[in-house]
């Protein structure tokens, strides 16, 4: 009984600096041991010497399980330390699967490299050098929105297609295509102020998705005015997300704070 109680702290120790760490992944091994389990933390290591909780659906209640020293779970047997493990090599007592709640961690925190996207509309370079810096910060991809018929060169030319294509409200179309936006939990989404709002084929890109559930933080350069202004047609494009407050950047030495701020890197 002792040794159970043990066991169980030392398993909820584990499982408090585990989960809230990172989330894995269940795979099976390559032939010969297809039918053989183990779980990857992805992040290049696995799970292996002994018990480990793992909440593997993410419902906030996890199961125990026993790995070898290679990492391959022990399954329908009896493990080294004694304990009965089913079929699908969750613990088991008297016939019962044993469980844990475990906290799911906030998808607010610190986020990973590979699941926020950094996308950004960029005339002449300025908003482009803003979103290359939180990719360097964030290590998030990067994407630029392009229109299908690119702005001139020309200032005053852009200046009078971007006013027309303001009164008219237009949704001009854009080549930037998001093959899996569902892998995105952040969103950094990045114009100049064009009249004191986004360019259109901003508004084209962000439409063009679903939003539900994701963060988004709208950035911005522009020649003085401040991005209030363009927030409200971004949370209209953006239905579901938590839009944050968003920051013109043309300072990019101060990203680093802000981003820090808002919890996105530590
Ligand atoms: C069509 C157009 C409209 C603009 N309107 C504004 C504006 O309302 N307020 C402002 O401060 N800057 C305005 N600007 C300046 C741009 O916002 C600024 O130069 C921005 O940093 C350019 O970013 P980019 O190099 O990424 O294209 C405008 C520029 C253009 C081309």
């Amino acid at each position: 009984m002792k040794k159970k109680v043990m066991l169980l702290i030392v398993m909820v120790m584990s499982i408090l600096m585990s989960m809230t760490a990172f989330a894995g992944v269940w795979r099976t091994g390559a032939a010969p041991n297809e039918s053989r389990w183990w779980y990857d933390n992805e992040d290049g290591t696995w799970a292996s010497n002994g018990w480990q909780w793992i909440d593997g659906n993410q419902d906030g209640t996890a199961e125990c399980y026993y790995f070898d020293s290679e990492g391959w779970i022990a399954a329908d047997t009896m493990t080294p330390d004694g304990y009965q493990v089913n079929g699908d090599g969750a613990w088991v007592e008297n016939g019962l699967v044993m469980t844990l709640a475990v906290s799911i961690p906030a998808a607010s925190t610190q986020t990973d490299a590979n699941s926020s996207l950094v996308v950004y509309f960029s005339r002449t370079g300025t908003t482009e050098g803003a979103a290359r810096r939180i990719q360097e910060l964030t290590g998030a991809d990067l994407m630029e929105i392009e229109a299908a018929d690119p702005y001139p060169g020309s200032y005053s030319e852009t200046l009078s297609r971007a006013e027309r294509e303001l009164d008219q409200d237009a949704r001009p179309a854009v080549t930037t295509a998001i093959e899996d936006m569902a892998q995105y939990d952040v969103v950094y989404v990045g114009y100049p102020i064009w009249f004191g709002y986004a360019p259109r084929p901003v508004l084209t890109f962000l439409e063009s998705y679903d939003w539900s559930g994701k963060t988004v933080v709208p950035f911005c350069t522009s020649g003085g005015s401040g991005i209030s202004g363009s927030l409200g047609e971004i949370r209209e494009s953006c239905p579901g997300a938590n839009v944050s407050e968003g920051r013109r950047v043309n300072d990019t030495s101060s990203i680093e704070s802000w981003l820090r701020s808002l919890g996105l890197i530590s």
